[in-house]
């Protein structure tokens, strides 16, 4: 979005994590209606955020101001945490942001009492994939053709690869500790 630039741009000297609040929700949902072609609207994030999913976002910070760029959700039951979402605003990919949101996150969650974190991503999403397994995310599962490509219809399906990461004490800390 062109009207955020100066955000983006002045970001990236000061980018900082914090607990998502429903005052959040409007970003987030337009986060995600770029990210995904199934988009949330914004009473399904808010509902995530009262019913104590635990979300947090990322902001960049201008002298002006600040503006929600990235965000991740996951829902903790118990001992077991999904993270249902996670994506930055497509101006600030590609820079690394998205390891520091993860890490926050995971570092959340098992506050939240999770010693597992399980996440389904297609095996298509080399961005995502990279993320995941540099913080410790392995493979236990494998649905074949469960997404659709984005090529369309005829095109060969993408496989969705279930993963786990260990947040259990004898892990190591996650590093942003
Ligand atoms: C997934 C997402 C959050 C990752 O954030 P990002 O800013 O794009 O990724 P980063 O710049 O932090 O890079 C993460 C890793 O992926 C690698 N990577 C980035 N683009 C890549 C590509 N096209 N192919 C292969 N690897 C890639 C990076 O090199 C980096 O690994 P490295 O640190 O070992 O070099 C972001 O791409 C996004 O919001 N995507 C849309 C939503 C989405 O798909 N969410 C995940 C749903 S499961």
């Amino acid at each position: 979005m062109f009207w955020l630039w100066p955000w983006f741009w002045l970001g990236q000297l000061y980018t900082t994590f914090r607990p998502a609040s429903i005052l959040d929700s409007s970003r987030i949902a337009a986060i995600h209606d770029e990210s995904f072609a199934i988009g949330w609207d914004r009473s399904e994030i808010e509902r995530m955020i009262l019913d104590g999913h635990v979300a947090d976002v990322m902001i960049s910070r201008a002298p002006i101001g600040e503006v929600v760029t990235g965000f991740a959700i996951s829902r903790v039951v118990l001992d077991e945490a999904e993270l249902l979402t996670i994506a930055l605003d497509s101006e600030v990919r590609g820079r690394g942001f998205s390891e520091s949101l993860l890490e926050r996150h995971s570092q959340r969650v098992r506050q939240a009492g999770a010693t597992s974190h399980f996440l389904e991503v297609a095996d298509a999403n080399e961005p995502a994939l990279a993320l995941y397994r540099k913080l410790g995310f392995v493979e236990i599962g494998r649905r074949k053709g469960y997404y659709p490509n984005a090529k369309g219809v005829g095109a060969a399906r993408h496989d969705a690869l279930t993963m786990r990461r260990d947040l259990s004490p004898l892990d190591p800390t996650p590093r942003f500790a």
